[in-house]
């Protein structure tokens, strides 16, 4: 039987489904869980690279990103990597997917294929229970503003990872996305306010300078990445994460040098986003 344990935070365990089998009872739960708790960890399943992107296309058209590597033999599946001789890890700062596309993925389906013996836990953090603590104050003027979200800086030909020159990510001549978001926005299944600014892909407030930008921004992210809003999912071979991109944050920790990490991950395409009005 289906069970469904919130976490502190955000998130929930889900226990009892085979997600091979799911019916469509099962995705309505499902669905109405993920849009209630923000990230679904489910343990066990050991899916194929089909039954995973089978799964993924219940929800929606599969989002191909298109600088992550792919499983060769599966497209719509990015490989998120780390070798025992790699210092580097992929996701490893505060983040959501996709933030710099103009109609930003709807979630993300990660699936662990091979972990450490200890360590390369993923953290996740609540963006509505982080707007929700702000002041009032504040809160009026975030949700006047929009936000500038962009690739180059980190997929691009200047950025992060070519400057690396990690061949992990591809294509970087094709990092040339800038997208305007409202920093506050609207889930589109729950109606909540969501704070949908986050530090590896905003760059400032539409209409300020960057230096203007960052002082609140900064404030922003050290608020939002409170410990209380957020967990720590430990995954074991079969375990999967499912978060909804509009309403957490995640974070790869990168505490496990020495050892291989293989992670299989499909996004799932979202709608436009719209501006949260009180
Ligand atoms: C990601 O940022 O999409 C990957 C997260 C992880 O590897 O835990």
């Amino acid at each position: 039987m289906l069970e469904i344990q919130a976490r502190s935070g955000v998130g929930a365990d889900v226990d009892g489904i085979d997600l091979r089998e799911l019916d469509d009872a099962g995705h309505g739960a499902l669905s109405e869980a993920l849009a209630r708790h923000g990230v679904l960890f489910f343990r066990d399943q050991n899916l194929s690279p089909q039954q995973h992107l089978a799964f993924a296309a219940r929800w929606g058209a599969i989002d191909v990103n298109r600088f992550f590597a792919h499983d060769p033999q599966h497209p719509g599946i990015a490989v998120v990597s780390k070798s025992p001789e790699q210092v580097d890890n992929i996701g490893g700062g505060w983040h959501t997917d996709h933030s710099y596309d103009q109609t930003p993925a709807m979630g993300s389906i990660l699936l662990a294929r091979e972990v450490p013996p200890r360590g390369g836990e993923t953290l996740f953090a609540n963006m509505n229970a982080a707007f929700e603590a702000l002041s009032p104050g504040l809160k009026r003027i975030l949700c006047e503003l929009n936000a500038v979200h962009s690739s180059r800086h980190v997929f691009g030909t200047a950025g992060l990872y070519a400057r690396a020159g990690d061949v992990r990510m591809n294509n970087a001549e094709l990092a040339t996305q800038d997208a305007v978001h409202p920093v506050v926005i609207a889930h589109p299944v729950s109606g909540l306010p969501l704070l949908y600014v986050n530090r590896a892909f905003t760059l400032r407030f539409e209409g300020w300078t960057d230096l203007e930008s960052q002082s609140l921004l900064q404030f922003l992210y050290a608020h939002a990445a409170r410990p209380e809003f957020q967990t720590r999912f430990e995954w074991r071979p079969g375990s999967i994460a499912f978060w909804d991109n509009r309403s957490t944050w995640h974070y790869a920790l990168n505490n496990y040098h020495g050892h291989a990490r293989l992670m299989h991950r499909v996004t799932v395409q979202g709608g436009a986003l719209e501006r949260w009005r009180p």
